[in-house]
Formats: structure tokens, sequence, C-alpha cells
């Protein structure tokens, strides 16, 4: 009887599944573990079910000698150490695919909010402030036919590009490899360095995993080669963006606003950043859509399954331990 941990309570009833065959330990709080308690809990565990919060490195593996899999309730995982899970023959799992369109119809909800300045209209509307019609009030940007600048075309990155055929714009994309000529038809995309992507586009929107090439890839000196009317939006993972220079950018008008679902020390926000009028913040909700969080549990279940009956998972970040 295989014993399985799993970090948070999860939407949806894939747990069943689980818990009808092994012995399944559900974290019973409205919270994340804590480093103790995940420490405490993971003992004697042969699966993880980790959320994008939990750190899971070489002491928490240590910890969990008979771990047999880790799948992580996310597409990201770089809170994961996936070279000591390597190391330690533990196949790592994450949930692609079932969250790409609501990731990216996240990305176009922070854009069109911080474009519009929706948050901003919505608060003066409910304070009573809103005393009439006015030709000036609560000006933003037009979003038709202007250029999107997408930092990272994997799925996400495509599909936040797909949704921009509607509105006309012009696409550019930076990612490390280019995308096969036939997709850069279909979705209009047009490959560019990243020092181009940033002069040229009116909304920059980041879609790459954080690894230590990405770390701090918009810093301030990339925020000055962005157009003082820009929009950064950002669903991809806080350190991607230092958040202090952001601060500095969006106070100082070097860019016009920008849009975050995600946090350099989530959940705490850098100094500054929640009493600027020009930056909407999002709890880091992009795939937080019920049908999409039901899958990604039914995926990472499917992937502890297989695992625990020596199959091959679906989703494998380290295909070299299977
Ligand atoms: C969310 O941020 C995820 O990586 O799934
Ligand atoms: C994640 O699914 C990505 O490839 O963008």
């Amino acid at each position: 009887m295989y014993n399985i941990l799993v970090t948070r309570k999860l939407p949806g009833n894939a747990l069943d599944r689980l818990s009808t065959q092994y012995n399944v330990t559900v974290n019973p709080e409205d919270r994340n573990m804590t480093r103790e308690e995940l420490l405490e809990a993971v003992q004697g565990k042969d699966a993880l079910i980790s959320m994008l919060s939990d750190q899971v490195d070489a002491e928490l593996m240590d910890a969990g000698a008979g771990l047999k899999v880790i799948a992580n309730y996310a597409v990201g995982f770089n809170n994961i150490d996936v070279q000591a899970a390597t190391e330690r023959k533990i196949p790592v799992c994450n949930t692609p695919d079932v969250l790409t369109n609501a990731s990216a119809d996240f990305a176009w909800t922070l854009l069109m909010a911080a474009a519009r300045r929706l948050i901003e209209g919505d608060a003066m509307t409910r304070a009573g402030q809103f005393t009439g019609w006015g030709p000036e009030l609560l000006l933003g940007v037009e979003v038709f036919g202007k250029t999107l600048g997408i930092v990272g075309a994997g799925r996400i990155g495509q599909a936040v590009a797909k949704r921009a055929l509607g509105f006309d714009m012009r696409t550019l994309y930076y990612n490390r490899s280019r995308l096969p000529h036939s997709v850069e038809q279909e979705l209009n995309m047009e490959y560019a360095d990243l020092e181009t992507l940033l002069k040229e586009s009116d909304f920059v929107s980041l879609h790459c995993p954080l690894t230590p090439e990405t770390r701090y890839l918009i810093d301030a000196e990339e925020l000055e080669l962005m157009k003082p009317t820009a929009i950064l939006i950002n669903t991809a993972r806080g350190p991607v963006v230092n958040e202090t220079a952001l601060v500095h950018a969006l106070r100082d008008k070097v860019i016009w606003g920008a849009g975050l679902d995600v946090f350099e020390d989530e959940p705490a926000l850098k100094p500054g950043l929640a009493e600027l009028p020009n930056v909407v913040l999002a709890p880091h909700i992009a795939s937080a859509a019920t049908e999409t969080r039901a899958k990604m549990a039914d995926m990472a279940v499917d992937d502890v399954l297989a695992v625990l009956s020596g199959r091959r998972p679906k989703n494998l970040v380290n295909p070299e331990v299977f």
C-alpha cells in the first residue's frame, strides 16, 4: 500500500481515484504547509503532489527517502530541484497543456485591464466618485492594431499570439529557438531579438520559464528600452522581472503600466508596488479557472498512478530517469 502526500486540497474529484487504491494524506488546512510540516509529512511517502509554492529540494527528497514520483500541480517547476530528483531517480511531472488557454486568457485579462485602466475605474465607481461622463476621464491606450511582444513562445506564448490575431496586431516574439515557419505564419509571429522586441512593442508579455538565464531578464536596462507608452505583463514567474526596478520605472513613467500575476518574493510585494495606480495586481490566478484546475488535478493524479504502477507518466520533466 503506497502512501501519498498532497500538499493542498485540490478542486474536482481526481484525488478520489488515488484514495480508492492508496493511502492519501491531504493537507487539511487552507494554507500552504510550512517547511517543518512538509519535512515531517513527506516521511514514509511514496508519492508527492506538490504546489508551486512548495520548495521541493534535496533536503525534502531525503526526508521522503521513499519517494517514487513528484507531481507538481503547475506547468512551471522552478520550485523543484529537478537535478536533485534526477540524481535520486525520482520522476518529476508537471501539468502542461491543460492550463494553456486559461493562462493565455488571463495574460489578456491583465493586458486589457491595464490598457483601459479598469481597476482604477472600478475603484472610482464603487467609491461614488463617478460624477458623470467626461472626455478625459481615465484615458487609456488602444489595443487594436498595436504591436505585441511575446517573450517565451512556448504553448502559452503561442496561445497569447493566437488571441492577438483578433486584434489585428503585429506580434513579435523572442524565444531560445525559432518557431517553425508554419507556426510563425499561422500565428503571425515575427522573430525578434529581445532588444528590438522591447523597443518596438506596445505590450510586452512574459511567458518564459524561470531559469538561471531568465532571472531578471527584465531589469532596469530592459525597462529603459521600452516605449514610455508600453505595458508589461507578467504571468510567468516573478523573478523574471526585477520588481524593484519595475516599481521605479512605473513611478518615473519610464513605462506606462504593468499587469502582474506573479511577484519576486511571492506572496510579498516589493515596497511601493501596491501604491502605484498604473499597475494591475493579481494573486497568481492565471490558471485559476474551475475546469482548468480540475484538469490539472486529473493530470497530476494520472501521472502518479502511472509511476506507481510502473508505467511512464505522460508529463515527465526529467525523461532521463525513466
Ligand atoms: C502556474 O504558475 C503554473 O506554473 O502552473
Ligand atoms: C507552458 O505550457 C508553455 O510552454 O508556455
